[in-house]
């Protein structure tokens, strides 16, 4: 179906747990219609006066949105290194804008202490409604007219309400082989299992999927087949692949099919950071203007990969956004885009936990969002990915002075389809260690850099450690891991991301795995990880245990 032609959202009500169906409308939010009325005497609510709030204003400096660059700051010679070591972003002063709130504001529709702190509307005040729904619009085009927004309290919030909305226990939830953690968390505790599907390059594959639905046996697998995905798209977290729109669809069409309800938790869309390039092979590309405008907003939108919602004609799409990686997580908002019928139950869900996301952060962010406007987020986000990319570059480029690298193509396995970089031991002739090591020329770990997202992905060749045994895979992951840490490193341990034992596919069963976070160690620390990752793990490859 093509996406232009524009549809109303098919009835998916029968996708709704128990639970959710059983949520009555709570007795006072019933009437909220009415305590929005012009000119109503309200006396029914137990509404606190905004006399006695004891903040009359909030102000604040807000970066302007040009703030970061939108090509790295300075070419890739070798004088940039030092400069990232000793430089970086300390050198450079914020240029600020002061903003404030008011608890009155003097003009009608402006933002109001007033309202923002009191009890409101869980589906978001009005005018960060208004910015999403004009930024939804803009950005990801669903498919489907009737779409809504509901914000919520993060993506982490927005995936434990909708597996509370759509799945009752003894249920499985399709997800990637390896997949975020706290989203299973969130669910296995309610007897909602995983059910993993492999993964390529490009993320989960859609061959396997069809596989799995189409020979489904409730019996055997004593669950009725899964009628929820949970997906991350983009800058998958832990693989870092990112989904070409070719296997979006095909994913979206065979959900179609199998009338399943995907639930598209995407925190990383805006940090799609394009291809790895080796530092020597950089060429510095033309200075963009910088300045926030239409034309360019709608350039770099069209760039990035669009998401579910953009095929979406049914409404079966669940969408998660989250200002967790864009603002601060500790902003704790972000918002669901998805079919009426799914928002209604969810803002039923949430009214009787938060009953809305914190009023001080609510405004704070609107008023950022509204003074910068939408061409200037998007400038601001534009400027997020160089950030972002300059350390992924720098932190690769680490790993490419620390150790050597050999790229092969991946055939098979989460990388399939993929430039895959097989690290070993460099020669040093000032150690007889390393020459006698290194001699052995053995692969030590491989990974893939990373398009999105803030993770590398790394794979341990386990079965090249001279002691290994099969089956020995989790001990020696752990031993290096431990190993690591006690010379003063931490790694995500891979084991931590499997969806669940499923995942063991026999091309990784000898291989461990680390999640290696680049973006929040600063540029000199980020060097001295790998240099001691490099010596420990040189040392471990050595070791007869
Ligand atoms: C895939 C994924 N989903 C959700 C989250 C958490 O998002 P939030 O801070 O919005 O709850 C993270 C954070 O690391 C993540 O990687």
């Amino acid at each position: 179906m093509s996406v232009e032609k524009r549809t109303q959202s098919i009835d998916l009500s029968h996708h709704l747990s128990e639970l959710s169906k059983a949520r009555l409308t709570s007795p006072l939010k019933g009437l909220m219609k009415y305590f929005e009325q012009p000119g109503i005497l309200s006396l029914a609510g137990g509404l606190p006066s905004p006399a006695y709030f004891p903040v009359s204003d909030i102000s604040a400096n807000v970066l302007v949105p040009e703030s970061f660059a939108l090509t790295p700051t300075e070419s890739s010679t070798s004088l940039s290194w030092l400069w990232k070591l000793f430089g970086s972003h300390n050198a450079t002063k914020e240029r600020t804008q002061a903003v404030t709130i008011p608890k009155y504001p003097a003009v009608k529709g402006d933002i109001s202490l007033a309202d923002s702190l009191q009890y409101g509307p869980a589906v978001a005040q009005a005018q960060l409604q208004e910015f999403l729904k004009h930024f939804i619009s803009e950005v990801y085009r669903p498919a489907f007219e009737d779409w809504t927004v509901l914000i919520d309290t993060g993506n982490t919030d927005g995936w434990s309400r909708a597996v509370m909305t759509l799945c009752n226990p003894g249920e499985g939830v399709l997800c990637e082989e390896w997949t975020y953690p706290s989203a299973m968390a969130s669910m296995i505790p309610f007897n909602i299992q995983p059910v993993p599907v492999a993964m390529d390059g490009l993320g989960m594959k859609s061959d396997d999927l069809e596989n799995l639905l189409s020979r489904w046996d409730p019996v055997s697998r004593q669950m009725p087949r899964p009628h929820v995905m949970y997906i991350v798209p983009v800058g998958q977290n832990p693989s870092g692949s990112t989904m070409s729109v070719a296997r979006k669809k095909q994913i979206y069409d065979i959900c179609v099919k199998y009338d399943v309800i995907i639930v598209e938790d995407d925190p990383y869309y805006f940090l799609q950071l394009g291809t790895y390039t080796f530092k020597d092979d950089r060429s510095p590309s033309a200075t963009p203007s910088g300045k926030p405008s239409a034309d360019e907003s709608e350039r770099y939108v069209s760039t990035l990969t669009p998401s579910f919602l953009n095929f979406d004609y049914q409404g079966r799409v669940i969408r998660l956004d989250t200002f967790s990686k864009t603002i601060a997580p500790g902003s704790r908002l972000g918002w669901f885009t998805c079919n009426p019928v799914f928002a209604e139950r969810l803002e039923r869900q949430g009214e009787t936990s938060a009953q809305s996301p914190c009023g001080f952060g609510q405004s704070v962010i609107t008023k950022i969002l509204t003074h910068w406007t939408y061409d200037g987020y998007i400038r601001w986000l534009r400027g997020l990915r160089t950030e972002y990319q300059q350390r992924r570059d720098f932190f690769i480029d680490c790993l490419a002075e620390e150790f050597h690298l050999h790229a092969v193509p991946a055939v098979a396995g989460v990388w399939e389809g993929c430039i895959m970089y097989q690290a070993s031991s460099k020669v040093k002739k000032s150690t007889g260690m390393t020459e006698k090591y290194s001699a052995r020329n053995r692969t030590m770990f491989s990974f893939v850099p990373p398009v999105a997202g803030m993770f590398v992905w790394m794979r341990l060749h386990l079965d090249q450690h001279p002691s290994f045994a099969p089956g020995d895979r989790d001990t020696l992951e752990t031993k290096l891991w431990t190993k690591l840490g006690e010379n003063g490193v931490l790694f995500g341990p891979g084991w931590m991301f499997a969806a669940n034992a499923m995942a063991e596919n026999p091309d990784d069963n000898d291989s461990g795995h680390f999640r290696i976070s680049f973006s929040n160690v600063e540029f000199a620390d980020l060097k001295k990880a790998v240099t001691i990752f490099g010596r420990v793990i040189r040392e471990f490859f050595q070791e007869d245990l």
